[in-house]
């Protein structure tokens, strides 16, 4: 572990904050306390106790959000060269990589996952500026063949202003796999980040500043999502918005959109299968499935919270699961646990329910099943590592996404019916698949109704892979070139020469 690592380690654990922690909204490229001088408090969920204060917005905030927004956005982010945006971006990779110890530790703090997922996620986050710094100079139309008598051509144009509505699992990451395109495009962004974690999109927006980026393209807003989220999406200015959260969050977003003709990307919920045929490689496969579930505590959109498997190695691999599992370390995120804390005591309540529903119907727990505390200091929101076994196809636990460390195990008796339960929720986010057959695993990636398909190795793919969800689980596509496509509209000009 590095010095300003141990150092900040060390602030926190002596005096329950850090200093210099972002507090105000950052509004054209300053910091701002809320229009009415309301606050709110944010939670270490590793302790349960309030370690930061900040802007409680509301409409009026967002009203001075979007103004700025519109105007960065017609006066000066759309006329700036395509080369000179990508020049920015990639400084603003750089800015994050070299915040990233500071950045990871309040990640940590506000969210509860542990140290080295926080790290990664920042990572990843550089990496996403990065991969669209890249992109900015390279968004060409074409020419359209019309005869000798016309010269026809497409260009793509930003949208506009767009808003980006984040959730608490993955603050950073969210945040950027949504502004990094916006921005490469030539849009500006107004960003709210969720109430229980608003931090780092504040930190973001100030590295971002330093690296060049006039004020007014990023904004960041913070407050509830009743009271800044819901105004922000239904502003007419707001030309598109891109939103990661529940799907009746998400239906509220889509219908405010919808009075203003407004597009809307939507990553919602998941409850996504790992699909384990008998020719497994069961090895690997037990180490893959428990990291599908278990990081981040199982607070992921695409965690693998079903395990869909053939019965004849059933109970030899749910044992092996169910062991590792019960090895695996929890604690406060700043001691680098293998698992961290859930991240708000809502969340813990709403994944305990799920669990002592499921065991007051007679579902079998292999291991886990309770809530739990760090041991160290007898606090924090934690719930157990858990495997529910052999759940029936119906049953809410295989049915709806629970969002916490819970993985539902459902028994298969051949690959056709493992099919028919991986698609059977009303969800189609991710899946993984498992077997040595690679034919075998083509025919079920056709097959599966998922935005993404993993085989023999789960969350396999990067920044530059499309990411996103079908049913229930939304539609659009975040990341990779297909992440563009959001904040471009393609215009045609044609001429009769
Ligand atoms: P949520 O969908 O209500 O919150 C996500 C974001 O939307 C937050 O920034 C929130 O302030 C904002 N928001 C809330 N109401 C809004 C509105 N009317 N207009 C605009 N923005 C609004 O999710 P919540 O309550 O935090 O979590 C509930 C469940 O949602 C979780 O248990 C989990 O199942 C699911 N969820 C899924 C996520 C994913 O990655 N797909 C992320 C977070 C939650
Ligand atoms: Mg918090």
């Amino acid at each position: 572990m590095s010095s300003i690592t141990e150092q900040l380690i060390g602030e926190y654990f002596a005096t329950g904050t850090l200093a210099g922690l972002p507090s105000g909204h950052f509004i054209d490229g300053k910091s701002r306390p809320a229009a009415t001088g309301r606050t709110m408090e944010t939670f270490d969920p590793g302790t349960t106790k309030v370690f930061a204060q900040f802007a409680a917005g509301d409409a009026e905030d967002v009203e001075a959000a979007v103004a700025s927004s519109d105007r960065a956005f017609r006066d000066c982010w759309r006329k700036v060269a395509p080369a000179e945006r990508g020049r920015i971006l990639q400084r603003a990779a750089e800015g994050i990589r070299a915040n990233a110890e500071r950045l990871a530790v309040v990640e940590t703090l506000d969210n509860g996952k542990s140290l080295a997922e926080a790290q990664g996620d920042i990572r990843s986050a550089a990496r996403l500026f990065e991969y669209y710094a890249g992109a900015a100079d390279k968004l060409q139309g074409e020419t359209i063949p019309l005869g000798m008598d016309y010269l026809s051509y497409t260009s793509l144009e930003p949208v506009g202003v767009t808003a980006h509505i984040i959730p608490w699992n993955y603050p950073t990451s969210t945040m950027v796999r949504g502004i990094a395109p916006a921005l490469a495009a030539g849009c500006t962004v107004v960003v709210k980040p969720a109430e229980q974690t608003p931090l780092t999109a504040l930190m973001l927006a100030e590295i971002l500043r330093d690296a060049g980026l006039p004020d007014g393209v990023c904004n960041v807003l913070t407050g509830t999502g009743t009271a800044v989220g819901a105004p922000l999406v239904a502003h007419a200015k707001v030309r598109h918005i891109t939103f990661t959260g529940s799907v009746n969050t998400g239906s509220l977003v889509m219908q405010a959109a919808a009075r203003n003709i407004t597009s809307v990307t939507l990553e919602l919920g998941g409850k996504s299968p790992a699909v384990m045929l008998a020719d497994c490689d069961i090895d690997a496969a037990v180490e893959d499935v428990l990291w599908a579930i278990f990081s981040n505590s199982g607070q992921t959109c695409s965690a693998g919270s079903r395990l869909v498997i053939e019965r004849s190695i059933h109970a030899e691999f749910v044992e092996r699961l169910a062991a590792r599992t019960r090895k695996l370390s929890f604690g406060h995120g700043l001691r680098n646990p293998e698992i961290g804390a859930i991240s708000s005591q809502e969340q813990l309540n709403k994944i305990a329910g799920y669990v002592d529903e499921a065991k007051s119907r007679g579902v079998r727990v292999a291991v886990g099943g309770s809530r739990t505390v760090d041991q160290a200091s007898g606090s924090g929101w934690f719930f157990q590592p858990t495997i529910l076994d052999d759940v029936g196809p119906l049953d809410v636990v295989v049915q709806e996404e629970i969002f916490g460390p819970v993985l539902s195990v459902q028994i298969a008796d051949s690959a056709e019916q493992a099919l028919e339960l991986a698609n059977g929720t009303a969800f189609g986010l991710a899946a993984g698949i498992y077997t040595r057959d690679i034919k075998k695993a083509l025919r079920l990636a056709r097959d599966i109704d998922a935005g993404q398909i993993y085989i023999n190795e789960y969350y396999a793919g990067g920044v530059e892979t499309p990411f996103g969800g079908n049913k229930l689980s939304g539609f659009g596509r975040e990341k990779g070139l297909e992440g563009l496509r959001a904040y471009c509209r393609v215009k045609s000009v044609t001429a009769r020469i």
